[in-house]
């Protein structure tokens, strides 16, 4: 079989990346500028200037990844790019580029769906795993359980009401003064917190056992500094970061095994940014062995943004044949499942 080398481009939120990757599952090249730094100094995402930031970075970011890879252009074989969900003008700049590449290289185009991205991520390091298996997908704007059909094929079982997983991350962290992004901070500051010093709650949703909802445990963190405030209490930080965080993964790990048994499921994988947090790969790798499951992973840089999962991605969708034309646009809140 001929070898498919795809040229793929991510630029959906805050990180301009590129990566080239060959037949679905190795990894020639990843290069990811962040705006982390950037961003910082607002305490979040800047639209504008994250838009503003790509385009910029962009064509560097694409010469960095075909040099790493030692591969030209006429050594590729389709453009890859997400094209949502995610910020409309951020995700143009990604599509415009591919664009522009696959139109004056005559390359098919191939747009991707970000999650899909997110969940392609645990092909790259684990060989063997092949759909169906279920996947708990938790970024910064998604909190979804599905079962991966087929490549690119998903069953949504559960979903969250409200904030994403990352979301709450990022709101908590910023209400106790620990910035953006909120996500690795409390990692790592939970660390020298006692998760059971504060009982947070842990939300069901009546009939609904798959969804999640992440306010009220916000809301929780939020009146438990309020009520330390009024009464001039210091609050130990490390203790409330520890104990938000395992009401989080407590609900996600209780739900994931939850939806794999009553399905039957026994392959287990996990995806996006908070995919990175060491407590919830602990958690449900734990709760995997009790069962017998098998546990699969991203590594931590495979799990927030990048383009080596949009390649992975892209190549599973040229091989069902999927091509976009030239009118290919950004669609800023493109549901998963949807083309
Ligand atoms: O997947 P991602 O990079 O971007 C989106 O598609 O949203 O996810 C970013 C989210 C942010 O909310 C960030 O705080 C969270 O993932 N995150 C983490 C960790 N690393 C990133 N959350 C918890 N623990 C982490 N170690
Ligand atoms: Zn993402």
């Amino acid at each position: 079989m001929e070898d498919i080398q795809i040229l793929a481009i991510e630029s959906s939120c805050d990180e301009t990346a590129a990566s080239v990757v060959k037949n679905g599952r190795t990894i020639l090249s990843n290069v990811i500028s962040s705006q982390i730094e950037l961003h910082k100094l607002y305490g979040g995402v800047v639209p504008e200037i994250a838009s503003r930031k790509h385009i910029e970075k962009i064509n560097q970011v694409i010469e960095q990844a075909l040099e790493d890879a030692n591969v030209t252009l006429d050594e590729i074989d389709a453009v890859g790019v997400t094209y949502g969900p995610g910020l409309v003008g951020a995700l143009l700049v990604g599509v415009a580029e591919a664009k522009a590449i696959a139109y004056a290289r005559k390359l098919p185009l191939v747009g991707v769906h970000h999650i899909e991205g997110h969940v392609s991520a645990n092909y790259i390091e684990h060989p063997d795993l092949e759909p169906p298996f279920l996947c708990l997908i938790v970024s910064g704007g998604h909190t979804h359980l599905v079962i991966v059909k087929e490549y690119g094929v998903f069953e949504i079982l559960g979903r969250t009401r409200d904030d994403a997983a990352g979301e709450a991350f990022d709101k908590v962290a910023r209400a106790i003064g620990l910035g953006y992004p909120g996500g690795p901070k409390i990692d790592k500051l939970s660390k020298e917190g006692n998760p059971k010093a504060i009982e947070f709650p842990r939300a069901k949703i009546d009939g609904c056992p798959y969804d999640f909802s992440f306010s009220g445990v916000k809301s929780a963190v939020l009146n438990y500094m309020n009520q330390a405030k009024m009464k001039g209490e210091e609050v130990n930080r490390a203790d409330l970061a520890a104990s938000f965080q395992a009401a989080v993964v407590d609900v996600l790990t209780e739900h994931t095994m939850r939806a794999a048994e009553d399905y039957g499921i026994t392959k287990i994988a996990i995806a996006g940014g908070v995919a990175s947090n060491q407590t919830l790969r602990a958690a449900i790798e734990k709760a995997c062995k009790q069962r017998n499951f098998r546990f699969y992973c991203p590594s931590p840089i495979f799990c927030t943004d990048n383009a080596a999962m949009i390649g992975v991605a892209a190549y599973y969708e040229y091989q069902k044949g999927v091509r976009h034309g030239w009118d290919l646009n950004a669609v800023p809140n493109l549901k998963l499942g949807e083309r």
